[in-house]
């Protein structure tokens, strides 16, 4: 069986979602980036239960997003390692050119005594070539670490 390494999620975007200002409040967008990710973890590896995030990583809100309006997130596998799946989220709008916010997120697999164990997915040559921006991204951030915090 393909191993499933891509989900689309469509949200309406309602008055309780907005902030004072009257534009989708971040920390809204930033539940609906973190659950996006962890869907496409938990579908890779096929058991929710087992999936809890060690890292979200900057998000980037490059235009306002309104009451009304529905917005696209497409989240794709950006890269894996023997515990972890690095997932890249990135929100689109029907008309406007290129994603209105992007994010990465790292999710591991865990027992039921909390202990990373090796979920035995990879991903092949075929896959990183064709989604090269976003492993490489998911490789910087990966080197880089966590900045010690
Ligand atoms: C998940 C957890 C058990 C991992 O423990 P740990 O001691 O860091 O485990 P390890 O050092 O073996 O790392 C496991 C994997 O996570 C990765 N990792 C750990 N911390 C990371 C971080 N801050 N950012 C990115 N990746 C990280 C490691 O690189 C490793 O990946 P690999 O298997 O691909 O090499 C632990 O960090 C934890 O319980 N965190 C809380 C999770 C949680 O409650 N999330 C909800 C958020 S409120």
């Amino acid at each position: 069986m393909e191993p499933i390494l891509e989900s689309v999620i469509l949200h309406l975007v309602r008055p309780e979602d907005l902030n004072h200002h009257g534009t989708l409040f971040a920390g809204q967008m930033a539940k609906w980036l973190v659950e996006a990710g962890f869907i496409t973890a938990s579908r890779l590896c096929g058991k929710p239960q087992d999936v809890v995030c060690v890292q979200v990583n900057e998000m980037n809100f490059k235009k306002p997003v309104n009451s009304g309006d529905i917005i696209e997130l497409i989240s794709r596998v950006a890269y894996l390692g023997a515990t972890s799946i690095t997932v890249n989220s990135e929100v689109h709008r029907r008309g406007d050119k290129g994603a209105l916010i992007s994010n990465m997120a790292t999710f591991v697999t865990v027992d039921g005594k909390n202990k990373p164990y090796k979920h035995g997915f990879s991903l092949t040559e075929e896959y990183i070539s064709k989604n090269k921006g976003i492993y490489e991204a998911a490789v910087k951030i990966r080197t880089r670490g966590n900045a010690g915090f």
